[in-house]
């Protein structure tokens, strides 16, 4: 018989207990906190979709593997192994270990960008555009139409616009562009896919303007998922198949490994050029480590290259995206507002139209965050007005385009009962929705004031 549970293709054998609390608890330890789930200690929290960042649980063939690991300086035989798995997916020569992304973003960019230099993507994430902007260099999001509708159906939101991507390389000229970055999936637009058809027409572009063309692939197994689902051709292709296609069209990639290498901890860089992998390394061994294990443990590596095969396993991508859906497409049949279609590694809740009467200066994305605590433990996090929101001469609030809230699943560490809790939390959520009142800030630092700023609930 076909089944339609879709279990936990796994078994539990080592378990991290979690700390119930009650409600008052919670309303005193979130008062403590000056209202700030940053500051929250995470044993005071029940279920953290914090990140699905570094938060993976690993496999007991991964555990077995850090204690293989070669702590050796130099010819560690866990990084030619690493070497070697990421060689095999990417098929490219040149492969560069870093502590995490935006190690790897910092070596690429400082060496790309400057001044003067403009870079593309369909959007970079905050630490990409964050490490561009560094080096003096712009950075430009051309997400698709479609993707700032968060009701509207799209098989592959996360696509680059490809007219504007022309236009601008012609406008800015092709020696001025520091590359285009294919962000997959796209995590600031709601972790939505990028198509295959979508890379292969960047990479025309690019070739015909020889601009470089990277990827920033955290989740790109995640992203092989829809594409196999989703478009034509790829139904019999394997996920790993599906990935190493969309390598081959670029010429070099980033990956944060605590994502989709199902790891704590890691990163790298991947390159076909000899002469930009050449300068990366010399950076690489002056702020990382030496070239053969940059910022990590040989455990690390053993880890990595591990977690990069057992990511395409059909069963675990599976489980992995359906159970993502599940939640969403809960949800969403109850009628809180979420980002559709659901994403690969999180949830995205609209608060502007679950909170329709506070306004964007009481930050009702915020308010949705400190409820979810109250009622059932659940850290989230706000992306909205609190972490973009910017002021202008008068001190006036310029929102943000929008107010969100996401619920980033960890992978591999949740149960079904745990989706189940948090449903029945959002049920809670919708009965109450509105006596919900919203915050203000009291006190902020003048950078990324989300982590630290402190706030205060309005009567
Ligand atoms: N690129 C993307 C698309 C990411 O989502 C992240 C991290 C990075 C790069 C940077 O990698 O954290 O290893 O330095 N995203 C995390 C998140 C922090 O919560 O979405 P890192």
């Amino acid at each position: 018989m076909k089944h339609k549970t879709i279990i936990e293709p796994f078994r539990i054998k080592s378990i991290e207990p979690i700390r119930l609390s009650t409600e008052e608890e919670r309303i005193r330890h979130l008062e403590e906190a000056k209202y700030n789930t940053f500051l929250l200690h995470s044993d005071d929290v029940i279920i953290d979709f914090l990140t699905d960042s570094g938060t993976s649980a690993m496999s007991a063939e991964q555990w077995a593997g850090v204690m293989r690991g070669d702590e050796s300086y130099a010819g560690s035989k866990s990084w030619l192994k690493m070497e070697r798995v990421i060689r095999d997916l990417t098929g490219m020569e040149h492969i560069l270990p870093t502590h995490q992304g935006r190690a790897a973003e910092r070596i690429i960019y400082s060496y790309l960008g400057g001044k003067g230099k403009t870079f593309i993507s369909n959007t970079h994430f905050d630490t990409t555009r964050a490490n561009i902007e560094y080096s003096g260099a712009e950075a430009i999001d051309i997400p698709i139409r479609e993707a700032y509708d968060s009701a509207l159906i799209h098989p592959f939101k996360g696509n680059m616009d490809t007219e504007k991507l022309e236009q601008i390389i012609t406008e800015k000229g092709a020696e001025n562009i520091g590359a285009v970055i294919l962000t997959v999936t796209n995590n600031s637009g709601g972790g939505q896919p990028v198509s295959m058809a979508n890379a292969k027409a960047i990479r025309k572009i690019c070739k015909r303007h020889n601009v470089l063309f990277l990827l920033d692939c955290c989740r790109i197994a995640e992203n092989a998922y829809f594409i196999k689902h989703r478009e034509e051709g790829y139904g019999d292709k394997s996920y790993r198949e599906i990935a190493r296609e969309m390598f081959g069209l670029s010429d070099g990639a980033a990956m944060s490994a605590k994502k989709d290498a199902l790891v704590n901890m890691g990163g790298f860089l991947a390159l076909h050029d000899e002469k930009i992998a050449q300068e990366c390394t010399n950076m690489l061994i002056i702020t990382e480590g030496f070239a053969t294990y940059g910022g990590l443990s040989g455990r690390d590596m053993e880890a990595i290259a591990i977690g990069l095969e057992e990511v395409f396993e059909p069963h675990y991508l599976e489980y992995r995206i359906r159970s993502t859906t599940y939640l969403g497409e809960k949800l969403h049949e109850m009628g809180i507002p979420v980002m559709l279609p659901i994403g690969g590694h999180a949830v995205y809740i609209d608060a502007k139209r679950l909170y329709p009467h506070i306004p964007p200066h009481q930050y009702p994305g915020h308010a949705l965050v400190c409820e979810l605590y109250i009622k059932g433990g659940i850290r989230s996090v706000e992306i909205g007005s609190v972490m973009f929101g910017k002021y202008d001469e008068e001190g006036q609030l310029i929102p943000a385009a929008m107010e969100l809230v996401r619920l980033a699943i960890p992978r591999r560490v949740y149960t079904q009962s745990h989706m189940e809790y948090v449903i029945e939390t959002f049920e809670e959520i919708l009965r109450t929705r509105e006596e919900m009142r919203g915050y203000e800030i009291v006190e902020e630092p003048p950078f990324l004031r989300h982590f630290t700023a402190k706030f205060k609930p309005l009567k």
